[in-house]
């Protein structure tokens, strides 16, 4: 997760045909949060603090009902993600279900569980791609930022995965103890037979926002490692795509978070909660419809909570007349509510915000701390 994924990014440009509030464009994408437990307690996991219990989880007859209305909604893609997705055991009925709603299955894991029995039910169910976590080229170093033994296990999942013939994607979280290590991990991507790499700069919500200081890379850190990116870009054309997620607090700039409020995708939480994003739990009343007690239609396109912030109504100054509004949707409204208290103002990583001091300030108490630590301490994640 997380972190925020692809479908935020990737695709904002169908944000800017969005209809308006009232009538709003079919979504594209639907985040299942199967679980938040997970084997991994890496420091800027971006799923919200309070994480829910396993006992709280949807059914796997739950999902199948929610993939068929998901599909009859528009929904072409699901990312099956979590915390982990592999703890629940009848995770293949829930790949079949999304298959037989004709709904493309992704698994997003950090492949701890995965062997080649379930690998085959699983693609016997309909599973087309995987997206595996990784969080250092180097085994020790991964290790310390996901807190748990795990690099082998990826490794045997990344082969396991190709050897199945599904597309893998890996998916890195960057920060200031691995952007340096950006060839490496380039390297390890086609020594694995990645078709993608996701390159996402940490987003700093949920989990994440806590070691902010620990995970903050400094503009010096970015800039070379973007010309790392430049550098491999033309080299893997065809070969390997890199995707490259923003590093807004480092670059100014607000990125078009999740293509716009209620724009495109759902994130549908463990226990049936519907979420414009996956870090808006912790937004204070914004009183999260759960599937449980309504229809996704519904949900999708009259609930307060994914009118609040859709279109431009809801946007004050400066966002209100600036002629980037139409592209970054006024930024992350998460991130917003983090910085500020305020989830309504101006995102304040935008160079325009009135309250953009505070993000450059610790940008740059991020270049006078010693550019990169080996070991630095983290504050871990625990399960439900
Ligand atoms: Fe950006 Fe919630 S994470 S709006």
């Amino acid at each position: 997760h997380r972190t925020a994924d692809e479908a935020a990014y990737g695709i904002a440009h169908r944000a800017e045909e969005a209809a308006p509030p009232v009538d709003p464009a079919p979504p594209w994408a639907l985040l299942a949060e199967l679980s938040h437990g997970c084997p991994l307690r890496c420091a800027y996991c971006s799923n919200p603090v309070e994480l829910i219990g396993r006992s709280d989880e949807l059914t796997a007859e739950h999902w199948s009902d929610i993939f068929r209305q998901a599909a009859d909604l528009g929904v072409v893609q699901t990312h099956l993600s979590g915390g982990e997705p592999l703890l629940r055991r009848d995770l293949p009925a829930v790949v079949a279900a999304a298959d037989a709603a004709a709904v493309h299955t992704q698994l997003v894991t950090s492949g701890v569980g995965l062997n080649e029995r379930r690998l085959a039910a699983l693609t016997a169910a309909g599973l087309r791609s995987v997206q595996l976590s990784v969080q250092h080229a180097d085994p020790a170093a991964s290790e310390h930022i996901a807190g748990a033994r795990s690099f082998a296990a990826k490794e045997r999942a990344a082969h396991l995965v190709t050897a199945a013939g599904l597309p893998l994607g890996l998916n890195v979280v960057l920060h200031r103890a691995n952007l340096d290590a950006l060839d490496a991990i380039v390297e390890l991507g086609l020594a694995w037979g990645a078709s993608r790499i996701e390159l996402a700069n940490t987003q700093f919500y949920g989990w994440a926002l806590r070691n902010r200081d620990a995970l903050l890379p400094s503009r010096a850190q970015i800039a070379a490692a973007r010309a790392r990116l430049e550098h491999w870009r033309p080299l893997l054309a065809g070969r390997l795509e890199l995707v490259w997620v923003v590093p807004d607090y480092v670059d100014g700039v607000a990125k078009p978070c999740m293509g716009g409020w209620g724009a495109l995708s759902l994130t549908v939480a463990p226990d049936g909660r519907v979420y414009p994003c996956p870090a808006a739990a912790a937004l204070p009343g914004l009183d999260a419809p759960n599937v449980r007690d309504h229809s996704l239609e519904w949900i999708w396109r009259e609930s307060p909570a994914f009118t609040l912030y859709r279109g431009e109504s809801w946007m004050r100054e400066p966002c209100r007349s600036c002629e980037l509004r139409g592209r970054d949707f006024g930024g992350c409204r998460c991130q917003a509510y983090a910085l500020t208290g305020d989830a309504a103002r101006t995102d304040p990583v935008c160079s325009r915000s009135p309250d953009h001091a505070l993000v450059r300030a610790l940008v740059d108490r991020a270049a006078e701390r010693e550019a990169v630590s080996a070991a630095p301490q983290y504050a871990y994640r625990e399960g439900p």
